[in-house]
C-alpha cells in the first residue's frame, strides 16, 4: 500500500507533535509512531523546560550557562537563537492548554521556576515533576482536533526512501518518505511525502542501564546514517547522575530538580562529597556529577550513593514531587524520611543527525528535530532542561522551512515497493534477545562514563562481529519490530564507538583515561561521520 501526504512525521514526542501541528496549517500530515501515541521520552520528562521568564534572569545568563555546560563545542549562534525563542514556545504551549505550576507572590500569580544543575538562575518551567506528561497531553489534544493530521500508531519506520536508492547517478540525494512496518498486520507500507521529519528521539536503550523508555533505540539516527546523512558527536552520551537504584525500578529518574530544591548527594556513611569536585557542588553540570559518583562508587566498591532531601518539609516534598515520592514509596523508600539510593544511567544523546538552524539534514527534504538531531545547541554536554526547549524551537523552525518545500508544485517520483525477496519467518528469535543483551552490556562496560583506548577497541571488535550476524539475519528473515530495533541499536552503538575512537581528548561527556586532557588546538570541533 502507498500512503501519500505533504509531510511525513516519524515520532510522536514533543518535537513530532509540535511540528505536525504547525505543518497541518500548510498541508496534509501523516504521523507514524511505533507504539501507542503517548509513548515517548517526552511523556516521562520530569524537571521541565529551561527558559528566561523572570526579571532576575537574562538571555545572556542562559546563553552563558549553556555554553559553559557544552564545554566549548556549542554553536554560539544556535544557543542564542534557541534561548531567545524559548519564551515564545512556552507561551504557545500555555495557549494550547499546558498548565505549568504557578506560585503567588504579593498576591500576583506567576510561574514557579525551578533550578537544576549548571543553571545560575531559577528558570525551569515545570508541571510539578510530570512536565512531559503535561506537554504531551496538551499537544495531543490539539493534534486530535486537527483534520489535516492522520496518526498511524504501532507503525515502525524501517528505512528512508532516498532518491539514490532507485535512481542511478542521482546528482544530489533527496528523501521522499519511508518504508514503514504495520506491526499488527506485518505489512510494509510505502509512505511518500514532500518533506520527511525524523522526530524519533534518542538512543538510551543502547546501554544496559538507562532512564529512557523502550522506544529509545536511536531508529532515526540509524535510518539517516544508512540513508547517507551526516551524523555528528555521537560520543557525547549524557549519563543522568540520579536514577533510582532498585532491581525493578527500570532506571526510574530522580529529577535534578530534587537537588535544585536542596537535595544533597551522600556516601553510605552520610558524607556529602560533591564539594570536592565542583564549586557548584550537587548542582554542578551533569557530566561532572555523574563522573564524581562513578569515581566514588569505584573507590568504595559500593553499589549506589544516596540523595538526601529529608531536611526539607515533608509536605513540600510530597507537593513538589508527587510522582517521584509515589514511585520511591512503591519500591519501599520514603524520601521524606530517608535518603534515596541512586546511580547514574544513560539519559540523553547529545549527538545525532547533523542539521542546520532550520533542522535540515544533509539530505534534501529530510529534517531531524528533537533528540535525534545534532543542532549545535548542546555541544559536548547538554544543560539540564534544554532538551524540550530545543525540541520545540527546532520543530517550529523546521515548519517554517518545510513550508517552502510544499509551496512549490513538486511531484513525488514513482518509488519501488518494499520487496520481501525470499525472506521467511524466523525460527530463532533467541538471536535477537542474545545480541540485544550483549550490545547493551558491553556498551555499558566499555563505552560508558569512563572510557579507555583498550575498552573502545574491544567494543569495536564486538560490534563488528555482531553487526555482521544481525545483517545476515535481517536479509534472510521477515522483518519484525524487535529485529528492526536490534539492527538500529547495533548501528547506533557502532556510531558511538567510532566517534569516541576518533576524539583523542577528554571533553564534556566524553572522558578517556588515555587522553585525560582537553585539547582545544585539535579537537574544539564536531566529530563527523
Ligand atoms: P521522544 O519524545 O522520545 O519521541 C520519540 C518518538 O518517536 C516516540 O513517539 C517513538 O515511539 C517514536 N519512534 C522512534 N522510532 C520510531 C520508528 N522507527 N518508527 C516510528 N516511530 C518511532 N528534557 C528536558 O528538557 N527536561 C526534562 O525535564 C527532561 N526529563 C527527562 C526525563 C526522562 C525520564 C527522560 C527519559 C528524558 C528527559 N528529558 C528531559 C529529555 C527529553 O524528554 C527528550 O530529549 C525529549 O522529550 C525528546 O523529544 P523527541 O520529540 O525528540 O523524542
Ligand atoms: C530531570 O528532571 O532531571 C531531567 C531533566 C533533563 O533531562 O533535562
Amino acid at each position: 500500500m502507498e500512503i501519500r501526504s505533504d509531510f511525513l512525521v516519524i515520532g510522536s514526542g514533543a518535537s513530532g507533535l509540535y511540528f505536525a501541528l504547525k505543518a497541518a496549517k500548510l498541508g496534509t500530515v501523516s504521523i507514524v509512531t511505533k507504539r501507542e501515541i503517548r509513548e515517548s521520552a517526552t511523556f516521562y520528562a520530569q524537571g521541565g523546560i529551561a527558559s528566561v521568564l523572570s526579571a532576575e534572569d537574562s538571555f545572556e545568563a542562559h546563553v552563558k550557562d549553556t555554553l559553559e555546560a557544552g564545554a566549548g563545542l556549542c554553536h554560539a549562534d544556535i544557543v542564542e537563537m534557541v534561548v531567545m525563542d524559548g519564551p515564545n514556545r512556552i507561551l504557545e504551549l500555555m495557549e494550547l492548554g499546558a498548565k505549568f505550576t504557578k506560585r503567588v507572590v504579593n498576591n500576583v500569580e506567576e510561574l514557579d521556576l525551578g533550578k537544576e544543575g549548571g543553571h545560575s538562575k531559577r528558570r525551569i518551567v515545570h508541571a510539578k515533576d510530570m512536565t512531559g506528561k503535561e506537554i504531551e497531553d496538551a499537544l495531543l489534544k490539539a493534534v486530535d482536533a486537527e483534520k489535516n493530521i492522520t496518526v498511524y500508531e504501532n507503525h515502525i519506520a524501517i528505512d528512508l526512501i532516498t532518491h539514490s536508492k532507485f535512481v542511478e547517478q542521482a546528482d544530489e540525494d533527496i528523501c521522499w518518505g519511508a518504508y514503514v512496518l504495520d506491526k499488527k498486520s506485518g505489512e510494509v507500507y510505502t509512505f511518500l511525502a514532500k518533506a520527511t521529519i525524523l522526530a524519533t528521539g534518542g538512543a538510551g536503550k543502547v546501554y544496559l542501564f538507562t532512564s529512557n523508555p523502550d522506544i529509545a533505540t536511536g531508529d532515526g539516527i540509524a535510518m539517516a546514517y544508512r540513508g547517507g546523512a551526516t551524523i555528528a558527536n555521537m560520543e557525547f552520551i549524557q549519563f543522568h547522575p540520579t536514577c533510582l537504584y532498585h532491581s525493578r525500578a527500570k532506571g526510574f529518574l530522580i529529577s535534578e530538580a530534587v537537588r535544585g530544591e536542596g537535595g544533597i548527594l551522600r556516601l553510605k556513611d552520610g558524607t556529602p562529597f560533591m564539594a570536592k569536585y565542583h564549586p557548584r557542588k550537587d548542582l554542578a553540570p551533569r557530566d561532572i556529577v555523574a563522573r564524581a559518583i562513578d569515581f566514588e562508587l569505584k573507590k568504595s566498591g559500593a553499589d549506589c550513593v544516596y540523595l538526601d532531601i529529608t531536611h526539607k518539609d515533608s509536605e513540600f516534598i510530597k507537593t513538589r514531587f508527587p510522582n517521584i515520592y509515589a514511585n520511591c514509596l512503591s519500591f519501599g523508600f520514603d524520601m521524606t524520611r530517608e535518603p534515596i539510593p541512586v546511580v547514574p544511567a544513560a539519559h540523553y544523546t547529545c549527538g545525532g543527525v547533523l542539521t542546520n538552524d532550520y533542522g535540515e539534514s544533509s539530505i534534501r527534504r529530510l529534517f531531524a528535530i528533537g533528540e535525534s538531531a545534532c543542532t549545535g545547541l548542546h555541544g559536548a554536554n547538554r544543560l539540564a532542561s534544554n532538551s524540550l526547549l530545543e525540541a520545540l524551537v527546532f520543530a517550529n523552525r523546521a515548519s517554517l522551512k518545510a513550508k517552502e518545500l510544499v509551496d512549490r508544485a513538486v511531484a513525488v517520483p514513482p518509488v519501488p515497493r518494499w520487496e520481501t525477496g525470499g525472506a521467511v519467518n524466523s525460527d530463532e528469535a533467541v538471536i535477537i534477545s542474545q545480541n540485544w543483551d550483549e550490545i547493551r552490556r558491553f556498551m555499558w562496560n566499555y563505552v560508558g562514563i569512563v572510557r579507555s583506548n583498550k575498552r573502545l577497541e574491544r567494543a569495536c571488535r564486538r560490534i563488528e562481529n555482531l553487526k555482521a550476524e544481525i545483517n545476515e539475519y535481517y536479509w534472510n528473515f521477515t522483518v519484525t519490530s524487535d529485529l528492526l530495533e536490534l539492527r538500529n541499536i547495533a548501528t547506533v552503538a557502532e556510531l558511538i564507538i567510532r566517534c569516541a575512537m576518533l576524539r583523542k581528548e577528554s571533553r564534556g561527556l566524553h572522558y578517556n583515561i588515555d587522553y585525560p586532557e582537553t585539547d582545544d588546538k585539535n579537537w574544539k570541533k564536531n566529530t563527523i561521520i
